[in-house]
């Protein structure tokens, strides 16, 4: 019996954007899952759709524009595409809360930082994110106080009367943080929640998002396009191209040996564990195809230096290679392994 089950499970999702020329897909079939207290980081370039995953998980995609046209996003076992608005609104925040890469688009210019984090657990309930015991509307203050503390707030006290723009990008991070973990989450999805800041304050954020999560078992959704934050947070990765997972494995199984040639492409374009200057930065070469312009065939064909004749006409699907790993690229299906093509070694050679 399997006595872990996926807390989320996204399968097959595809999202469509109207556009005054015609709808685009920036999400095509995505897959994904989450157990309680793991984390999954999604990485890939700048527009492969990772944010409209992240909204569209939490609903918040404007319905004016986007519509989910296929697949399910279970949490719980609750679909959650289906949910009525009044029933998702309560799992926002209370069970799944999203961290942005700008805290300004998350907190109101015009409310302490402790009085938004009071509204925020008083619209869903007060159970302690750490311990999960309810404290009374009473000791609410001193609740949030503490929350403030655990976050890595200097002088909580004080800073529970804070104004966002008192606060230096670094603060108003954490004040976020404390703000999304307020009402105990069971997953937190962090959009690029480094990115604005410096590099210590990003290191500092990070030890944060780890402590916490070892903490209070939250289970985590990191979007990032570093492969160095990879590194140090996930335990899962899913590489997503164009809209698609084109590979996924055990963190420390896709920096010993990654498969697709996108993964490598990305690899070796960050120093990750390495001090700057020892090694080349590379870059891939091209551009992720706009939404308008995604070729038939694997999506990656024309920026990838193995492309086959096959990569032209079939979208390579996302298959297991091992128990652990799956990969979406002709290289690793059999027809390649006919043409003479290399079997791929998984895992430690
Ligand atoms: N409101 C919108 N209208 C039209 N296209 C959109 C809209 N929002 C996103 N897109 C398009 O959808 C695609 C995926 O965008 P998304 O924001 O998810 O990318 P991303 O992977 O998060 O990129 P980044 O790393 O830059 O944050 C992009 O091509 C983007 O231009
Ligand atoms: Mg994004």
């Amino acid at each position: 019996m399997n006595n872990n089950p996926d807390l989320l499970s996204v399968q097959d999702i595809k999202i469509e954007i109207k556009t005054k020329k015609g709808p685009v897909y920036p999400v095509r079939g995505l897959s994904f899952s989450l157990k309680r207290g793991q984390s999954l980081c999604i990485v890939g370039e700048s527009g492969c759709g990772k944010s409209v995953t992240a909204l569209s998980v939490l609903g918040l995609l404007p319905k004016s524009t986007f519509r989910l046209i296929h697949g399910k996003i279970l949490f719980d076992g609750t679909d959650l595409v289906k949910l009525p608005e009044n029933m998702m609104r309560d799992i926002r925040g209370r069970r799944i809360s999203m961290v942005f890469q700008d805290p300004m688009t998350a907190l109101n210019p015009v409310f302490s930082i402790g009085e938004q984090i009071r509204e925020a657990i008083v619209a869903h309930g007060d159970t302690h994110p750490m311990t999960g015991k309810t404290t009374g509307t009473p000791g609410l203050k001193e609740w949030i106080v503490e929350l403030l503390g655990l976050v890595g707030i200097p002088e909580p006290d004080r800073r529970y009367y804070s104004y966002p723009h008192e606060l230096s990008g670094g603060l108003r991070q954490r004040a976020m943080m404390a703000m999304a973990l307020a009402c105990g989450p069971d997953i937190l999805i962090a959009d690029e929640p480094t990115t604005a800041l410096d590099v210590t304050i990003q290191a500092q954020i990070l030890n944060l998002i780890r402590q916490l999560k070892q903490k209070s078992g939250l289970g985590l959704v990191l979007i990032t396009h570093n492969l160095g934050v990879v590194a140090q947070i996930a335990e899962k990765v899913l590489v997503m191209y164009a809209g698609k997972a084109v590979e996924e494995a055990p963190v420390d199984e896709l920096f010993e040996a990654p498969f697709h040639p996108y993964t490598k492409g990305l690899m070796e374009s960050v120093p990750y564990g390495l001090p700057l200057g020892t090694k080349r930065l590379r870059s891939i070469k091209g551009n992720v195809p706009p939404l308008d312009a995604i070729p038939s065939g694997c999506a990656f064909q024309s920026r990838c230096t193995q492309s086959m004749e096959i990569c032209q006409r079939k979208d390579p699907p996302l298959s297991s290679l091992s128990p652990t790993r799956k990969v979406a690229c002709h290289l690793y299906t059999d027809c390649a392994w006919k043409k003479g093509g290399a079997r791929p070694t998984v895992g430690k050679p």
